[in-house]
């Protein structure tokens, strides 16, 4: 792979919107390439050698701030990690002029988590660099869709030759996104690119998990996971987001874990056994038994791993340029 590329992205990535299917494709195809990196002995290319990436996290996270920075420094970029815990944010600085602050300190990239949905958009407006979205309130997590395309494509590539090249999209591949959809950023982008993507996307969830509007979306829907399992090549399970509830939303976790929880007996419904994919942190015995969670049809681990893949993809094409 060439150490200069042309961007072919729009300079920020906030939204699975900002991407039409061949530069999501370009993206995957782009982490593929990038993975044989990180099985070498030596992880490391040249490519963003001289360029500065701020981990700039007002929300706690594990997965995506740990692999935004491996990416970055496997591509040679200087990274600053700020968390807003123990920042100036305390004193009250905004989040404007702690954008100008870090670009004043030469960052070229911006990759942004927050609590509030559209700080990623607001951030682009103020910063001369990229904004890389890494998830905003209950809005996006665009690149966690990716990984989750990536993962998806890794094991299931039904039409290679139909899709022009290896498993180049996900055309005919059933998905069901499982929980708690509401407030999941998760399964916005999910959605987006999935189904941009050809696959067939169920969204299985209690009436009161659902966003309003979602009989808009590009999706099925199925309050009955039992049934919906037995159609599905991959379930997607999502994490109860209970910090983000302020009401009751079901009447127990009993009997949430009940309807819509995965375990092995559900599991075993299925007419095939559907591959088993959630984006962390999991909630164990409540959305997903442990059992479920480790057993060998779970992809939750190797979506840790792509990540990392992804998120070089989307650095490097984002900033690999010369002129970017
Ligand atoms: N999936 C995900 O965003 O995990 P973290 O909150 O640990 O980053």
């Amino acid at each position: 792979m060439s150490d200069v590329v042309t961007p072919v992205l729009k300079r920020h990535l906030l939204s699975i919107d900002d991407l039409t299917r061949e530069q999501a494709i370009l993206i995957l195809d782009t982490a593929d390439e990038l993975a044989r990196i990180s099985d070498a002995p030596i992880k490391k290319l040249p490519t963003l050698r001289g360029r500065t990436v701020v981990n700039l996290f007002y929300e706690d996270s594990t997965r995506t701030r740990i692999s935004f920075e491996a990416a970055a420094k496997r591509l040679s970029a200087d990274v600053i990690n700020f968390s807003a815990k123990g920042s100036s944010v305390s004193k009250g600085e905004s989040l404007k002029d702690t954008a100008l602050t870090l670009q004043a300190m030469g960052a070229d990239a911006v990759i942004l988590r927050h609590s509030a949905s559209g700080a990623a958009h607001r951030l682009a407006e103020w910063t001369k660099g990229s904004v890389i979205n890494a998830g905003d309130g209950t809005h996006e997590h665009p690149t966690q869709a990716l990984l989750d395309a990536f993962t998806i494509r890794k094991h299931l590539n039904k039409n290679p030759e139909q899709n022009g090249g290896v498993g180049a999209d996900l055309t005919g591949v059933n998905v069901a996104i499982v929980g708690d959809i509401l407030h999941s950023r998760v399964a916005r982008s999910n959605v987006l690119l999935l189904s941009r993507l050809g696959a067939k996307v169920t969204l299985v969830a209690p009436p009161t998990l659902l966003p309003v509007g979602v009989s808009d979306w590009p999706v099925s829907i199925s309050y009955d996971f039992n049934n919906a399992i037995g159609e599905c090549d991959v379930v997607m399970m999502l994490r109860l987001q209970l910090e983000r509830m302020k009401s009751a939303f079901f009447p127990s976790a009993r009997e949430y874990s009940r309807l819509f929880g995965l375990d092995m007996e559900r599991l075993a419904k299925g007419k095939k056994s559907p591959l088993i994919l959630h984006p962390g942190p999991i909630n164990r015995g409540l959305e997903i038994s442990a059992e479920c969670a480790d057993s060998a049809d779970s992809l939750i681990l190797e979506q840790v791993t792509n990540g990392v893949s992804i998120r070089m993809a989307v650095l490097y094409l984002l900033l690999g340029g010369a002129d970017a």
